[in-house]
């Protein structure tokens, strides 16, 4: 055999090789991200990667917000604040939050209420893809506010945003330790939230107090996972922005 045909077929296995090699490396990614749950998927507008506020504006801006005017959030602001809690930011799965060995121990559902172009209902937020799963049907906001002890912030505002993590995933390399970081991850996660909402005119509300177990039930968590924060989020009254 001439050395041209060796050199190309060597040439072609190794492209063949890369192709193939790729193609199973991504569905390892894909096998190893929580399977979209539910039926119907809500593609959400890609989020912006620049702003107009300063991070300083943002910080200094910064302030918990517990009333809302009756306007609707939009699919682009909601897609914001869901990218901001947990989006995904470079290439290997990285996120907008620290995560300790990147094992990503928290999920964010979305209790929406008043969000247009979305049905009332339950959804959970899938970072590889950047959508929604539909898991429930209905407006709960009513629910929920009944499970956070009454707080209005979360009947009033057009939805929530509900962080809960699997600690499984953190303590299976962390052991007991692993439960405190899974805590700072949510912090993380919800001062992402705050300041994303800040730096566009929207507001919300860090909400710790309620009753888990009733949580957990409306929001259809799987066992082996605890809700951590209520994040009310809409558009403030304009009260506030004056
Ligand atoms: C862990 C934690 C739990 C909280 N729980 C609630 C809550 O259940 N309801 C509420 O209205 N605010 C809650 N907050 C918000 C605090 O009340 C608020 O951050 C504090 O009053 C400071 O105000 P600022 O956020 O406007 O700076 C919580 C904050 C944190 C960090």
């Amino acid at each position: 055999m001439r050395w041209e045909v060796v050199a190309g077929v060597a040439v072609l296995a190794v492209i063949v090789g890369g192709v193939l090699f790729m193609a199973l490396s991504g569905e390892r990614q894909d096998s190893m991200a929580v399977q979209p749950r539910g039926g119907e998927l809500v593609s959400l507008p890609p989020p912006a990667r620049a702003g107009e506020v300063s991070f300083e504006v943002a910080l200094d801006s910064r302030q918990s917000v517990r009333m809302f005017s009756p306007d609707p959030l939009t699919l682009t602001e909601l897609s914001q604040l869901l990218w901001a809690a947990q989006g995904l930011t470079r290439p290997g799965g990285f996120r907008t939050t620290p995560s300790a060995g990147a094992l990503y121990p928290l999920e964010i559902r979305v209790v929406a209420g008043n969000v247009e172009g979305l049905m009332p209902g339950v959804y959970q937020y899938h970072p590889s893809g950047h959508h929604l799963a539909l898991i429930g049907k209905g407006d709960l906001r009513e629910d929920l506010s009944g499970a956070g002890l009454g707080q209005s912030a979360i009947r009033d505002a057009p939805a929530t945003l509900v962080i809960s993590a699997v600690p499984s995933r953190t303590t299976g390399k962390y052991g007991g330790r692993g439960v405190r970081y899974v805590h700072m991850e949510a912090g993380h996660a919800s001062q992402n939230i705050y300041l994303q909402a800040a730096s566009r005119g929207l507001g919300t509300v860090a909400i710790g107090a309620f009753h888990d177990d009733q949580v957990h039930e409306i929001l259809l968590m799987d066992a082996g996972e605890e809700p951590l924060y209520l994040m009310p989020v809409g558009h403030p009254p304009l009260v506030l922005l004056v």
